[in-house]
């Protein structure tokens, strides 16, 4: 075996010339990387002992892609493109031997083969789109030669993988190899060359274009058709636009156009916030005083009390990871109606080609219903989802800890309360956690993990391992009122309800809000969840809210009363000012003595996203979060926080720390000390940092 660079190495095995690429963890991209490959084809070519050569990797995966932390560093030939060309140019077959996923410039270079075979669990795609780039390396030009424009356009725009099946049915793969991959690739060459079958040049194939080619229409009819779930995003649109080049314009000129789209994206703000966001969920799922090889608690089965709307959602994330899970509710008739609504969900879930019949029989017949909490005595995990009550939780708390044995987590979801408190009711506060998810449960990726006091380090590990088991994506904070998502959100809508009395009405907030990319405003969400929630923790306080409180004393909960800060006509969905509402809130600043305003767009969107980044920068000052980047994390994930925006304490520092400083102080002198910039902003503003420097 020769070594041709660190990572690559290859090797006569008979007539056959393998490439290894050995570069842990997914055999990314790098330098070394591509070097080797080069060389190793520079070798095969050279070495008469061989026909045909195989391109295999070693440990979990085939080439997952560029090596993202090359980005922005000045380019080191030779590039990936030269490493296609040399093997499109190799005088002997080559055959890239695909297991785990080939991803982004993973999938470029096995497109740059003459053939593909693959395991029957791989996985290809080209998830470049995902971090606000196009596929740079030829993909946007060989992917429509190989599976036609209409497949390349959905997969290069969702930038979502296929399976194996699926890539042999469309022909991306050739064969696809149960026993021995390498192996399998190594008699699938021979036989290449056995049959004189020709070495294939995907860049010189062009009968897959014809239909676009007659039909130009269909790149209008597809930007349509994504128009919604793209809205503000720049990669899906260039990502059309280098596949409308491929069909356009021949190969090399296909290629160029492709590039020059890529460099514009990759120098934008959105993709350097999209492989921001990239690391950073990566990082969230790190606890800097929690070892890695911390040891877990064995999770086999799960307890959930509460078959409410929390309760049912979270239950389904557990079923669907194939973790048995007892529900509890106090009466038969709430555990049959929140078990009847886990089964409507998982049937429209059926219904919409989402979920086959077959996993929604296998998840429902690890569900069983009690309303005995003696029940769970056995299970490995609790995790509690009733109402927000400190009296209640703390009953259940306590009857948890005489119930459940030894060793067992047990869990709360509160979205607020202290929970030390809780765990201070049990003889094993060390076991006890916060685990909130955020509506609807089964399907937010948010698990927001809140470590009290005494939480143990294993329970800490136990529970971000499980977060990645059941399909979410953890970040781990402190105790604190709100904890760190809805801390934040407090602070935005205490802005939203100032700002309508102040002048603005809730579809100019709503209005800024959405263009500013989040999925709706503060009021359309406010209807979305319910009013009366808020209301009702309001009256519990003692607080009052004059708008919210005379737009509820009207009965008007929101969309679920077809009535809320707007009107929602016959069941529709669609908020539509109402002046009702507008009367409501003119009287509310008359009360007040406020003089109404015209408020522009600018200071609607500081208003509301300046105290959040305040907040921000006190949560990590007091070490509730861990990082800044565990933040937006959680607002990405746990609000639709725009990811090409990063989070926003990305986007502070994308404003630059000091223009935000510079900002609040101007509030704080015209509205007082609420807006006074905490004091980690102004020190890492005054020596010209950013929060990822904190
Ligand atoms: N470059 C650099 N590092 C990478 C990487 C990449 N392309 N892909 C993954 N990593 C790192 C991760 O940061 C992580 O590092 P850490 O352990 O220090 O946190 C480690 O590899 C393992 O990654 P995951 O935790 O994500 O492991 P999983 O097993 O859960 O997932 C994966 C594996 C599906 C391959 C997933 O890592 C993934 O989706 N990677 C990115 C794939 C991608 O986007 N490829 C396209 C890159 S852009 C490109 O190719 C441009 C080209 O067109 C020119």
């Amino acid at each position: 075996m020769t070594a041709i660079t660190e990572f690559v190495s290859y090797e006569a095995e008979g007539d056959v010339g393998v490439i290894t690429v050995d570069s842990p963890p997914v055999n990314a991209l790098s330098f070394g990387v591509r070097a080797g490959i080069k060389g190793g084809i520079e070798a095969a070519d050279a070495d008469s002992s061989v026909s045909s050569v195989v391109l295999v990797c070693a440990g979990r995966t085939f080439i997952a892609g560029a090596d993202i932390t090359e980005f922005g560093k000045p380019p080191k030939a030779p590039s990936l493109h030269e490493v296609i060309a040399a093997m499109e140019a190799c005088s002997k077959p080559v055959v890239a031997a695909i297991h785990g996923t080939a991803l982004g410039g993973g999938l470029e270079t096995a497109l740059g083969c003459h053939y593909r075979v693959a395991s029957p669990t791989a996985k290809v795609g080209l998830p470049e789109v995902k971090l606000g780039i196009l596929p740079g390396a030829g993909g946007t030009q060989r992917l429509p030669r190989v599976v036609g424009v209409p497949m390349a356009l959905e997969m290069i725009t969702s930038g979502n993988p296929i399976g194996a099946s699926k890539a042999l049915e469309v022909g991306l793969v050739s064969e696809i190899i149960d026993g021995d991959l390498k192996e399998g690739a190594k008699a699938f060459a021979r036989k290449v060359v056995a049959d004189g079958l020709p070495l294939v040049k995907i860049s010189d194939q062009n009968d897959k274009l014809k239909e676009a080619r007659e039909n130009p229409g269909m790149f209008a009819d597809f930007r349509k058709s994504i128009a919604r779930k793209t809205r503000n995003f720049e990669a899906p649109e260039n990502c059309i636009k280098a596949i409308e080049a491929a069909v356009e314009l021949p190969f090399p000129d296909g290629l160029k156009r492709e590039r020059e789209l890529f460099m514009e994206l990759m120098q934008g703000e959105q993709s350097f916030s999209q492989r921001y966001f990239f690391f950073a969920e990566r990082q969230a799922a790190k606890i800097p005083d929690v070892p890695k090889d911390t040891p877990l608690i064995d999770i086999k089965t799960a307890g959930i009390i509460g078959a409410g709307t929390m309760g049912g959602g979270i239950a389904m994330n557990f079923l669907q990871a194939g973790i048995p899970v007892i529900i509890v509710e106090t009466t038969q008739e709430a555990l049959d109606n929140g078990i009847a609504i886990i089964k409507k969900n998982y049937a429209a879930t059926v219904s919409k080609g989402r979920m086959s019949q077959d996993a929604m029989d296998k998840c429902l017949s690890l569900l069983t219903g009690t309303t005995n909490l003696e029940d769970i005595k056995d299970v490995d995990i609790v995790i509690e989802a009733v109402f927000e009550n400190m009296d209640v939780k703390k009953e259940i708390f306590t009857k948890l800890d005489a119930i459940c044995k030894d060793g067992a987590i047990l869990a709360t979801n509160t979205s607020t309360l202290d929970i030390n408190e809780i765990g201070a009711v049990t003889k094993r506060p060390e076991y006890v956690i916060g685990l909130h998810f955020f509506s609807p449960a089964n399907v937010m990726k948010l698990l927001e993990e809140v470590r009290t006091d005494k939480t143990s380090k294993s329970v800490m590990a136990t529970c971000m391992a499980l977060a990645k088991r059941i399909g979410k994506v953890p970040a781990m904070v402190g105790v604190c009122d709100g904890f760190v998502g809805n801390r934040i959100l407090h602070r935005r809508a205490e802005q939203a309800t100032q700002l309508i009395l102040e002048g603005a009405l809730p579809q100019d907030v709503d209005r800024v809000l959405y263009d500013f990319g989040l999925p709706m405003g503060p009021f359309a969400m406010a209807d979305l969840a319910g009013n009366d929630v808020s209301w009702r923790i309001r009256q519990g306080k003692g607080q009052k809210s004059p708008i919210a409180d005379a737009i509820c004393e009207l009965g008007r909960f929101g969309q679920k009363t077809g009535a809320g800060y707007y009107l929602y006509k016959d069941g529709s969905r669609t908020p539509t000012p109402d002046p009702v509402v507008e009367d409501i809130i003119l009287k509310a600043s008359k009360d007040a003595g406020i003089e109404r305003r015209e408020i522009s767009d600018e200071e609607i969107l500081k208003r509301c996203i300046y105290p959040m980044i305040n907040e921000g920068a006190k949560i990590l000052e007091e070490g509730i979060a861990t990082r800044a980047s565990d933040i937006d994390v959680i607002w990405v994930y746990g609000y639709g926080w725009p990811i090409y925006r990063g989070g926003p304490m990305r986007y502070a520092d994308y404003i630059g720390l000091d223009n935000v400083v510079k900002t609040l102080r101007e509030y704080q002198e015209q509205y007082g000390d609420y807006w006074k910039p905490a004091p980690l902003l102004e020190r890492l503003a005054s020596e010209g940092k950013t929060f990822q420097d904190a």
